[in-house]
């Protein structure tokens, strides 16, 4: 499971640009700002390698990275940011709020970067990319463990689980502590799993990881080498 070697492939702005390949993927999901690109730039030890920043939305492209040109890791633009209870849209910074929202506005959200007029595009592409890419071995659902549990991270969890989309949950920022209620990762990661344990027979696979220190980052290899030979 060792990295001997990867590269930047391309970005693709849609679902039909992606590489026509056989070889194998694991489409890196989750929050913006949850640390996607982070923990690519991690696993393939290349600092820039994914483009990362401090505000959410950067990441606005898909983008395919060959590990020992043998099978991708794909950084995806996040979706919708929680503030104050409310849902806002990854790059609206707060301009764009709903308290309402169901899976549909988290795949608009999910691709936020995407133009106005290019959304509706992106939310059809995008259940499309999971539903129908053949390749796709897992998704890893990337869940911060350094604030409590999210409602828009359970329902996405919830809507893969319902079209039996193959999961591992890789919780993120598990270096980060703060005192307090919702500041300790364990904690948060305990609460996020009694949430979701109803929606799966199996729970499904999680790991602790953290960008900053190195945690997981061998496990999550590992476990992604057994995926792929599964
Ligand atoms: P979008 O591309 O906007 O969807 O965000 P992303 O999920 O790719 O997040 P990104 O990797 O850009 O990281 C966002 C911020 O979180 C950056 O400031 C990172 O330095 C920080 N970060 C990411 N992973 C970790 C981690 O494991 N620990 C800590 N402490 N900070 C992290
Ligand atoms: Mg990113």
């Amino acid at each position: 499971s060792r990295v001997k070697e990867a590269e930047f492939v391309k970005s693709s702005a849609r679902a039909r640009d992606c590489p026509k390949d056989d070889r194998p993927e694991f489409a890196v999901l989750g929050r913006s700002n949850v640390g996607k690109s982070s923990l690519i730039n991690a696993l393939i030890r290349r600092k820039e390698a994914a483009l990362t920043s401090k505000k959410p939305g950067k990441t606005q492209t898909i983008n395919h990275f060959l590990v020992n040109k043998s099978w991708y890791l794909v950084d995806l633009p996040g979706y919708g940011m929680y503030h104050n209870d409310k849902i806002i849209d990854g790059i609206a910074n707060g301009e764009k709020q709903s308290e309402k929202y169901n899976f549909a506005l988290v795949f608009i959200g999910l691709f936020a970067a995407a133009s106005q007029s290019a959304r509706t595009d992106w939310s059809s592409f995008t259940k499309g990319y999971f539903l129908n890419r053949d390749t796709l071995v897992g998704v890893l659902l990337l869940v911060d463990a350094s604030i409590p549990p999210q409602k828009i991270d359970i329902d996405c969890a919830n809507w893969l689980g319902r079209n039996n989309i193959g999961l591992t949950y890789v919780f993120t920022k598990c270096d980060k502590s703060k005192k307090g209620k919702g500041g300790r990762p364990e904690e948060n990661i305990k609460e996020f799993q009694e949430t979701i344990s109803s929606l799966y027979p199996e729970p499904p696979p999680w790991i602790m990881t953290s960008s900053v220190t190195g945690l997981g980052r061998d496990g999550l290899l590992l476990h992604m080498s057994q995926l792929r030979n599964y």
